[in-house]
């Protein structure tokens, strides 16, 4: 079951026919397009979840340009490039990364595909009036897990921070355990048998053109003001 489609979206197809919505292009793995045509790239570039200004003022139009439309569409082109004519052409986005998690002659396949994983789960993982504190089920398990969500928020931040160079600040599912991870380059919870709920880019193309050298801020303003705590309950399983 591809990861954006737990139960929710799984009901929402089931009963799209009977209210009408033509939802079933959505049913396709992230990226990728409906029973691609002969010669047709395997994956594309999904649409951003807002506009491209929505998150201003915490991340400016101009970096999602770039960040969406140069850094996201570049590891959906190099992806292309490395499956075409390939069996690797007709999977899943998650199956490649699986498959080639942890293989040294594999590298540049699990880069490329775990970055456009990885990027459309960023972009959902935001939202324009976001932040706040999640309710719920996701609420108890943050607070069984960190002792509430002030001490959950500390500790993302301090993920965030101390990924030394390029990577990922993540809140993941392990059992029925929340854990907060940070990985480096493309590495992602998926490679690692964990379940994705909220990841912040700390890379410095997520925030560099709007706060230079204070990644703290970037982190803050992400927890305070973007994340879309709705999303990540969307993904408890
Ligand atoms: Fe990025």
């Amino acid at each position: 079951m591809n990861a954006y489609f737990n139960e929710g979206w799984l009901a929402m197809l089931i009963l799209a026919p009977l209210v009408g919505m033509a939802i079933v292009a959505n049913a396709q793995a992230p990226g990728k397009p409906p029973a691609a045509a002969e010669g047709a790239p395997a994956f594309t570039l999904p649409a951003l979840p807002y506009a491209q200004d929505a998150l201003e003022p915490h991340i400016s139009a101009r970096t999602l340009s770039v960040h969406h439309g140069k850094h996201h569409q570049a590891y959906v082109d190099n992806l292309n490039k490395l499956v075409a004519g390939t069996p690797m052409a007709d999977l899943p986005l998650e199956e490649i990364i699986r498959r080639t998690a942890g293989k040294p002659d594999q590298t540049g396949l699990f880069n490329n595909a775990a970055q456009v994983w990885n990027h459309t789960f960023f972009w959902n993982s935001m939202q324009p009036n976001g932040g706040g504190a999640p309710t719920g089920k996701l609420a108890e398990r943050i607070n069984a897990s960190f002792g509430g969500f002030d001490a959950f928020k500390t500790a993302f931040s301090e993920a965030a921070m101390t990924q030394f160079g390029s990577g990922w600040a993540w809140l993941v599912q392990e059992g029925d355990t929340l854990k907060i991870v940070k990985t480096s380059n493309a590495d992602t919870p998926l490679a690692h048998g964990q379940t994705a709920l909220l990841t912040c880019d700390v890379w410095e193309h997520a925030y560099y053109l709007d706060y230079q050298n204070r990644r703290k801020d970037f982190v803050q303003a992400f927890l305070d003001h973007l994340a879309n705590w709705d999303f990540a309950a969307s993904q408890l399983k």
